[in-house]
């Protein structure tokens, strides 16, 4: 069974509509659909915006659904000039820009206890992602994705994310949801199209331009699942 999160209803319910011998079950506010999806097993949930809502869903996934994969699908702000609007970002690495015990030692970035940074998404799942972006006429982009609980709209929060951690695109669950895999040895993979600058016209991008990107990835992930 193949594993789809995403935060908002405009990511994910169309994938939900197309789900075929539908199941549907409610646990702590969130709906998972399960069943057939351009013939594949999926199960598929809107976790809610950020990584705490975000983290909750995956864990639940895990332990009622035992997915083979969870692939975050959704859209975020590009960190790099080589990512523009409708292109798409496919995570190599997964990274939680917010997370800061650097007063008492630590790398900004770290996890505790893992002790990292970086969380790696499944490499296989992430090259067929990426093909299938390509496949379809867009640009794809591998690299790291950094999440946090902010909707990133400055010029200088922007710089100080794509400085510190290397990453092209910017979210609010894709990290949450690697940590969550990740504890629980489950391989996971994020897809995201770019809705918005990240920067000072990130917000008036965003309204204009979420909608569509967020189907691109929705369009990007069924043709992933014909694939199989
Ligand atoms: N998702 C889409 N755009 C975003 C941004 N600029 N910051 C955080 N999450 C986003």
């Amino acid at each position: 069974m193949i594993g789809i999160i995403g935060a908002m209803e405009m990511e994910t319910a169309a994938l939900a509509a197309a789900v075929e011998n539908k199941t549907t079950e409610v646990v702590s506010g969130v709906t998972y659909t399960s069943g057939l999806l351009d013939g594949q097993e999926v199960v598929i949930a809107t976790c809610g915006i950020g990584k705490v809502y975000a983290a909750i869903c995956a864990q639940t996934m895990i332990l009622r659904y035992h997915p083979t994969v969870i692939i975050n699908t959704g859209v975020a702000g590009t960190l790099t000039t080589a990512l523009g609007i409708g292109d798409v970002a496919v995570a190599s690495t997964l990274c939680q820009h917010d997370m800061d015990t650097s007063p008492i030692g630590d790398p900004i970035g770290l996890v505790s206890g893992i002790n990292k940074i970086y969380f790696e998404a499944d490499r296989e799942v992430s090259q067929k992602l990426a093909a299938c972006v390509e496949a379809s006429g867009v640009k794809a982009q591998a690299g790291c994705i950094a999440s946090g609980d902010q909707f990133v709209a400055t010029a200088e929060k922007k710089s100080f994310i794509r400085e510190t951690f290397g990453a092209i695109a910017c979210e609010m669950e894709g990290a949450a949801i690697a940590h969550v895999a990740t504890v629980n040895g489950v391989p996971f993979a994020v897809l995201r199209a770019i809705s918005d600058s990240a920067d000072g016209d990130a917000t008036m991008d965003y309204l204009s331009f979420a909608r569509m990107a967020a189907a691109r990835s929705v369009s990007v992930l069924r043709s992933y699942l014909q694939s199989l």
